[in-house]
């Protein structure tokens, strides 16, 4: 199944080319043959993460977003809340899952508030598409994108054959 993914690092400091928990991200989705269609540095501002969000459901046409960074405690995570802004339904589960396999990695894994959600995708006049895409939270660390990754990757083809309405 071909499934497309952007890769949203929200990070005051990072650039695209500098980016290593971005780049591990795509070798682990190009090595599942599924594809990445758009890979962006946004700052940590909620705004400019929620708009990010939307052009890469909407523009870029990723069925599922990734982004990494800004999910913790400090004033400056907002990563959470602009997911929240850009999405209609929560996924609670895929958030459940990636926190309690990362906490056996690490205790400090409580400390992320990440999220998952879906977006109802909109077409050039804000409609509704009717397609669901998935929005998916990772911390900013390359060492916990690729723990995320092997949390949950197994289920992400599942998500989307339910996500586009087709059955068990
Ligand atoms: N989850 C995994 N799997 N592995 C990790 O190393 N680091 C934690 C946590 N989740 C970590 C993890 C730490 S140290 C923090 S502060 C929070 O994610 C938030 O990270 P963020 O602010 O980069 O999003």
């Amino acid at each position: 199944m071909d499934i497309t993914f952007a890769i949203i690092i929200c990070s005051d400091t990072r650039t695209v080319a500098e980016d290593e928990a971005g780049a591990a991200l795509r070798d682990l989705i190009e090595g599942a043959a599924w594809r990445v269609v758009s890979h962006a540095v946004v700052r940590d501002d909620a705004g400019a993460i929620a708009s990010a969000i939307a052009s890469a459901t909407d523009r870029a046409q990723a069925d599922i977003v990734l982004t990494c960074g800004g999910t913790g405690l400090s004033p400056r995570d907002v990563t959470p809340e602009a997911t929240a802004a850009a999405c209609d339904r929560d996924v609670p589960g895929i958030a459940e899952a990636i926190r309690a396999y990362s906490l056996a990695k690490t205790r400090r894994a409580m400390l992320s508030r990440a999220r998952c959600m879906q977006r109802w995708v909109r077409d050039e006049a804000g409609e509704r598409t009717g397609k669901l895409a998935l929005v998916i939270n990772f911390p900013g660390s390359t060492k916990a994108a690729r723990e995320c990754w092997e949390a949950i990757s197994d289920q992400l083809e599942h998500a989307m054959k339910m996500s586009a309405g087709g059955g068990h």
